[in-house]
């Protein structure tokens, strides 16, 4: 019998994930996206999308399609998701392997300004920053209307799809494009657009981290928002190596269990 799973995607290590798993025939995976990005990066998994329906509807599925294990590979900011895979699983005593990726640290010649959310972001953007100025917004579409209130400041953004509706800027700028970025690209960002402040949060990552070093070399300030805290998951990853050890190693143990040769 298949082990079923459930991977809640949406990030680049989800993909690197469901690849590998394409390869393990003793797992049966299901990739979960959000369904807000128009041209989603094709996982070559068994996919859904939708939201769940908070923490009843997510209970209901899990136990619909006979899950045995869960993958919170989403975005260290999709707390939302997290927080009700965790309650979930908790309840239905499922365990649930989070993918965390490290969180970027600064180095000595950063100039880093860490805040706690969006809103803290802009106000600490017009403090650093003068009238007339360009702030460089990488914070995802979605979190536009914290901006809103910036006057003064020309809004240079860069997001995956158009934000929609548009926000409501004095001025501004929209960059459509989506990782992995290189370092070149980013300085050339910087120098045509005279940016002045960088905002972005600290998703950690190789593929969008060149945007700091590009801020460094350019002696720009950062203000960088600190992740939202989550509930514990039962199990914690860095890499999909990992996670893919983890969920081999329980099919080992259960297959043990059904032949006799070994105990849960
Ligand atoms: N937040 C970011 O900065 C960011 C950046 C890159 C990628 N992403 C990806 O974009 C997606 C949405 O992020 P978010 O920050 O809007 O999430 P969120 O605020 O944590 O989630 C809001 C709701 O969206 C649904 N949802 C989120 N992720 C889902 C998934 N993988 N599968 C099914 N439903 C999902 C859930 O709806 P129900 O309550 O109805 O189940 C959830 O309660 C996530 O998959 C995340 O990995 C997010």
């Amino acid at each position: 019998m298949a082990f079923r799973i459930l991977i809640l995607g949406g990030t680049r290590d989800a993909m690197t994930l469901a690849e590998q798993l394409l390869e393990q025939p003793a797992l049966e995976p299901t990739y979960s996206l959000a369904g807000r990005t128009r041209r989603p990066l094709p996982p070559a998994l068994p996919t859904r999308r939708g939201g769940f329906g908070g923490i009843e509807g997510l209970k209901q599925w899990l136990m619909e399609h006979d899950i045995a294990a869960v993958v919170d590979a989403t975005h260290p900011f999709a707390a939302e998701m997290s927080h009700n895979a965790a309650i979930a699983c908790q309840e239905l005593d499922l365990p649930l392997g989070r993918l965390e990726r490290a969180p970027w640290e600064p180095g000595p010649d950063d100039n880093w300004h860490p805040v706690t959310d969006l809103h803290e972001a802009a106000r600490k953007a017009t403090e650093l920053t003068r009238p007339g100025d360009t702030l460089w917004l990488t914070t995802g579409r979605t979190s536009l209307p914290a901006f809103e209130g910036i006057t003064g400041r020309h809004l240079l953004v860069r997001c995956v799809d158009p934000p929609d509706p548009e926000p409501s800027f004095e001025n501004w700028t929209l960059i459509e494009d989506r990782g992995p970025y290189d370092l070149e690209a980013e300085r050339r960002i910087i120098t045509q657009h005279n940016v002045a402040a960088l905002i972005t949060k600290n998703s950690g990552g190789e593929a969008a981290h060149p945007k700091l070093d590009a801020a460094r070399e350019a002696g720009l300030p950062v203000i960088i928002i600190d992740r939202p805290s989550l509930p514990p998951a039962t199990h914690s990853f860095q890499s999909p190596e990992a996670v893919l050890e983890w969920l081999q190693q329980a099919v080992r143990v259960i297959e043990a269990y059904q032949t006799g040769s070994g105990e849960l």
